[in-house]
């Protein structure tokens, strides 16, 4: 049995002061126990965010890691970095990194790799373009970013499939469109890791997930929660996609 993950992604919103002033609000929601929630700050408010969510059963999540422990790698910040720091999770390979500062399957599987050994949960981030879709092509997309991802541990390891057209649009996949492509996942990781595997890994929804259309969403049989950017920047919204996900899980 799957337990819905609702992941805030901040991208790159909110310093300091608004981060404390986002938890301490989330915290006084009172979070669902049966679902499990994830924020994920800019590195800058990680450790604010890490001293608040103390005692919680929040998770903290960054952004980004590096492939490897340490180097000559200027901006960049590594595992055991952000395990210092308190962080649990790392989202990796979002389509913004991949299209904004060249990351690809391949360095993103690295640094996935890198966090895993560090001990950081992954949020592994893939999906198709528009134009892959238009030209039949998001099957394949799909295929070719989970190839390799075998070479991960299956513990801890989260998939989002986020269509890149409806990141930040407000164009959501139908619920019928998002079930398609994760059960097509959920297929592919059979493939890599085993079917009793693969029936424990989580993929999660993103792109335009809000409270209006979260319940339909997560409704799908194998939609296990959901990666969220803008609604994930206001305490009312992403406290009511955790409550969908609560009502979902308890099966209504
Ligand atoms: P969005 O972003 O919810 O603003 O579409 C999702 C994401 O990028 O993870």
């Amino acid at each position: 049995m799957r337990r819905f993950l609702i992941a805030g992604n901040w991208k790159m919103h909110k310093g300091v002061g608004e981060t404390s002033a986002f938890i301490e609000g989330l915290l006084a929601t009172d979070p669902s126990p049966a679902v499990d929630v994830v924020v994920s700050p800019p590195f800058t408010s990680l450790p604010t965010a890490a001293m608040l969510l103390t005692g919680s059963k929040i998770g903290l999540a960054a952004q980004n890691v590096h492939w490897e422990a340490s180097g000559a790698f200027t901006g960049e910040i590594s595992g055991e970095m952000l395990t210092e720091l308190g962080a649990e999770w790392v989202i990796v390979g979002h389509s913004e990194r991949r299209t904004f500062f060249g990351e690809t399957d391949r360095t993103a599987r690295d640094r996935a790799r890198a966090a895993q050994q560090a001990g950081l949960k992954v949020i592994y981030c893939i999906g198709e373009t528009l134009e892959e879709r238009e030209s039949d092509r998001t099957f394949q997309v799909l295929e070719s970013q989970t190839d390799g991802l075998g070479g991960l541990s299956h513990a801890g390891l989260v998939v989002a499939y986020e269509p890149v057209w409806a990141i930040g649009t407000g164009r959501t996949a139908s619920p019928d469109q998002a079930q398609e492509a994760h059960a097509f996942v959920r297929g592919c990781l059979e493939r890599a890791f085993s079917a009793v595997r693969a029936e424990g890994i989580r993929i999660l929804y993103g792109g335009s997930l809000k409270p209006g259309n979260a319940h339909e969403l997560l409704s799908k049989p194998d939609v296990d929660g959901g990666l969220i950017g803008g609604a994930s920047l206001d305490v009312e919204s992403f406290s009511a996609i955790i409550r969908a996900a609560a009502v979902c899980a308890a099966g209504e």
